[in-house]
């Protein structure tokens, strides 16, 4: 009897300072190419509605990632999640207590979210999992690096085979040389970049520094023939017409693909890439070719 009465009573009081009703998504599924992650979290029930009386909780695995103190208006993310903050913090007052954190720093893992109000508080539990979908696949990436650097380094060859055969004024040499330098150095921190798994801004730039710079390669062609032939024969302005349509191509497939994730158009920047390393490939075969044909003619005449 007396039990009854003291769960009756127990009851009340706990009906008396309800506690809050948190909602969220109990499975929540991120890929590569998700730029940021937001963990849903709601309080449906909230009394006051006022922010000085609210803090905010979340956890992963049970250690506490970020909090947030309404009465200082105060974001508080630890360093490994440096970049979670509440989704909305003007919203936190209508119940939105939901996290939005990079996908870098989002983990998979379990995550919770506690809000208290006051005395009353609640809690929801969710996970979030990897899905599949990436920007470009490991394969795709390691095509587009390698295509790009076979240009750049079939040009440094072709480059060099003039320099050390031709005479050369000294402006002229050093200005090819640096331009090549420069491309070289800016593919190269672009390949860097582009290289790491994700759809970042690092990654788009990325791509973007290893595609558009490769422009200078084609005047430096023109530059490079022009040194070779004395008048520029229909077949090299047909090698330098090649390289710029495969320009081009994959400058379009790069707008293209820079937009969505995952990429519906990798196809049309690996096909530019392949075109302007299989221009520079026929280029370096022309100059060469040309070289040996002298030798041979020198010979014979001797
Ligand atoms: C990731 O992006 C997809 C599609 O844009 C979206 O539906 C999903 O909610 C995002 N995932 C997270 C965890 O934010
Ligand atoms: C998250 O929790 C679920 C259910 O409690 C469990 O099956 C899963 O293994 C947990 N995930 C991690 C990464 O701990
Ligand atoms: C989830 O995906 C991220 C980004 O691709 C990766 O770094 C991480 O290792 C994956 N985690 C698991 C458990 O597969």
């Amino acid at each position: 009897m007396w039990l009854l009465a003291a769960s009756v009573l127990l009851g009340a009081l706990r009906a008396g300072s309800a506690q809050l009703t948190l909602v969220g998504i109990s499975l929540i599924e991120r890929n590569d190419c998700n730029a940021s992650v937001v963990l849903p979290c709601y309080v449906t029930n909230l009394a006051l509605n006022d922010e000085k009386v609210m803090f905010v909780t979340w956890k992963k695995q049970g250690n506490i990632i970020f909090s947030y103190r309404g009465e200082n208006k105060k974001s508080n993310p630890v360093p490994a999640f440096s970049s979670a903050r509440l989704l909305s913090q003007v919203d936190l007052v209508k119940g939105v207590a939901s996290l939005v954190i990079s996908s870098q720093q989002a983990t998979v893992g379990n995550y919770s979210c506690e809000v208290t109000e006051s005395n009353r508080e609640g809690e929801v539990k969710m996970e979030l999992r990897n899905s599949s979908g990436s920007w470009f696949l490991v394969v795709e990436r390691a095509v587009m690096i390698s295509l790009v650097c076979s240009v750049v380094i079939l040009c440094a060859v072709q480059l060099t085979v003039i320099v050390l055969k031709y005479e050369i004024e000294s402006q002229r040499k050093v200005s090819a040389i640096v331009a090549l330098v420069i491309v070289a150095v800016v593919v190269g921190v672009g390949a860097a970049l582009f290289i790491q798994d994700g759809y970042t801004v690092q990654n788009r730039a990325g791509l973007g520094l290893m595609v558009v710079p490769t422009v200078i390669l084609i005047p430096l062609q023109y530059v490079m023939f022009g040194i070779v032939f004395d008048c520029l024969l229909q077949a090299t302005l047909a090698l330098i017409g090649l390289k710029l349509l495969g320009f081009i191509i994959a400058v379009v497939g790069f707008a293209l693909c820079v937009q969505t994730c995952p990429p519906l158009h990798g196809s049309v920047l690996i096909a530019g890439l392949a075109i302007m390393a299989i221009a520079s490939l026929i280029s370096l075969g022309y100059v060469n070719g040309l070289r040996i044909m002298e030798s041979l003619l020198t010979v014979y005449v001797n």
